[in-house]
């Protein structure tokens, strides 16, 4: 079977219906006339959106609806297969009844027919997300803070003073759109100390600085726009540029930072509407941009006036020498790099308090932006972060947490050098800040694999293959290692030793067709 027969007939298919709807009906109704039969290989989600010109998640949409009907089998490493055919008469297929605007039960809305377009781009990588929680392992997975030091004593007695004060009723008005005067002074004079100049008018605070992802999207994406990233990056950036049907196109990274001759090639073909990047620390692979990288870099994007995105979530979370200068320091132009910021990692996620920097015009247009979405951050979470900045304990706190961190890291370092020892063919660079260790295994290996061995000796990571565009990564886990204290690194990494151990094991089993058990699979990845 030549899948380009099948789905070349995709615009004859359910005329009307979503892209991914008449992608489902294009295999079902090939199913039935025999064009496809059990065994068939379908083309990787990569081919077929290639093939169509789609984007990836409706693909991704697709194959999860033909799996969940039991039509197909995706399976990492080998490939999308169609199972029985025999099933497709039983199979019951709503979707296409919801596209057509018809329910089941007249008395309940039908929010499949409802949802836009939007939604269609979140859904594909939905489905990639691992569920974990609710044991007692061992998590390397998520990137949040240490809760242990969360400020909350200077906190509880700043709210106190605060609303003890002359002034504490100015914490429940809207806040000016542009966020609390004193604090935006507060992060301005921050700012500074880091070598940046920004005025006044160049500044927006944020309700965290996810919403400044979504504000330069706003503003810059329309549907097949290409924006550059680095390959891999940070997910929920990725999801957002998806979600606009932006075209992404991922630039590799070496030891000093992204790629300049692919950022150079994109920047020639494809006229993006800007790059999105991360000199410090970045998620997911934890590499800090060298100088000339990051000098290079905007000199190449100044020549082709392409603006940068730069996300510095976790530049205050340094453990090694000075911290270098933001990409929007480095501009010599004022009109060439938006910066954001955020307090979540250095401090804690809850403030939800962050900020973006950039050509007083464009901040303009933002903030309509902003307002057009929230009308105004929480005036009680600026008006205290306000109170702990101006005290200096900002300050403290992240000597206390570098330390702590820096302690943190290496313990996570020294067990991977020796759990490890024996399997040299697992790889890392050791990060000099932030919250991310990247770790690779053999190419060929599956991360999703290997993390059901994890989970069989209660320790978990996140995929590496998340944080790419493509469908690429298996290879690569993502360990934070700031929210365990060493002894407990310690033996979550001597755990995933084991589970390699074991997961090696049964690959060499499987080879030789000795066939041990592998762990359940409990995640369905289709990208
Ligand atoms: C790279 C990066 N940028 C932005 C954010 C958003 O953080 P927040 O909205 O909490 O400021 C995160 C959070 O994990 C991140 O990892």
């Amino acid at each position: 079977m030549n899948w380009l027969v099948v789905f070349s007939n995709l615009q004859e298919t359910s005329p009307g219906a979503r892209i991914y709807v008449r992608l489902v009906e294009c295999v079902r109704s090939a199913l039935d006339s025999g064009l496809l039969n059990a065994g068939d290989k379908l083309p990787t989600n990569r081919e077929l959106s290639t093939f169509l010109k789609v984007d990836r998640s409706t693909v991704a949409r697709a194959y999860l609806e033909l799996a969940r009907l039991g039509l197909i089998d995706s399976q990492v490493g080998r490939g999308t297969y169609v199972t029985s055919p025999a099933k497709v008469s039983q199979a019951p297929w709503q979707y296409s009844r919801v596209a057509q605007g018809v329910t089941d039960d007249a008395s309940k809305v039908n929010w499949n027919a409802k949802y836009s377009r939007y939604v269609d781009g979140l859904s594909g990588l939905i489905s990639r997300l691992p569920q974990f929680g609710g044991d007692d392992s061992i998590s390397f997975a998520g990137g949040i803070p240490a809760q242990d030091f969360y400020p909350s004593a200077e906190f509880k007695k700043i709210v106190r003073s605060i609303l003890d004060g002359e002034r504490g009723d100015r914490m429940f008005d809207y806040s000016p759109f542009n966020g609390e005067p004193e604090l935006r002074q507060s992060v301005i004079d921050h700012l500074a100390g880091k070598g940046m100049s920004v005025k006044a008018d160049e500044l927006l605070i944020l309700s965290g600085s996810q919403q400044g992802i979504d504000l330069v999207a706003n503003l810059l994406i329309d549907p097949g726009d290409a924006v550059i990233i680095e390959e891999p990056t940070y997910f929920w950036a990725i999801s957002n540029f998806r979600a606009r049907q932006a075209k992404l196109i991922g630039c590799h990274h070496d030891e000093e930072g992204i790629n300049l001759s692919q950022v150079e090639n994109a920047l020639r073909r494809q006229a993006p509407k800007f790059l999105y990047v991360m000199p410090n620390n970045q998620n997911p692979t934890g590499l800090t941009m060298s100088l000339n990288r990051r000098k290079a870099l905007v000199e190449l994007c100044a020549r082709y006036n392409t603006p940068i995105l730069e996300d510095d979530y976790s530049g205050d979370l340094c453990y090694e020498g000075e911290p270098l200068p933001s990409l929007h320091s480095l501009s010599q132009r004022q009109d060439l790099v938006i910066y954001q910021g955020t307090f979540s990692k250095a401090l804690c996620p809850g403030v939800r308090l962050g900020w973006l920097a950039g050509p007083a015009a464009v901040m303009e247009k933002l903030s309509f932006a902003k307002r057009t979405s929230d009308l105004a951050t929480n005036s009680m979470a600026q008006v205290i972060l306000n109170e702990f900045l101006q005290r200096g304990l900002y300050q403290e706190h992240l000597s206390r947490v570098n330390a702590i961190y820096r302690r943190r890291r290496d313990a996570m370092v020294a067990a991977l050098e020796k759990e490890f020892k024996a399997f040299p063919e697992v790889g890392f660079i050791k990060p000099k800040g932030g919250l991310f260790l990247w770790l690779s295994l053999p190419t060929g290996l599956s991360n999703r694999d290997f993390l059901n061995f994890a989970r069989q000796e209660k320790v978990v990571f996140s995929p590496g293959d998340l944080c790419f565009s493509e469908a690429d990564g298996l290879n690569y886990l993502r360990l934070c290692f700031i929210q365990n204290d060493e002894a407990t690194t310690a033996d979550g990494i001597a755990r995933l030793a084991q589970a390699y151990n074991k997961y090696t094991d049964y690959l060499s089993a499987s080879a030789s067709g000795l066939g041990n058990q592998s762990p359940r699979t409990t995640d369905h990845v289709l990208i």
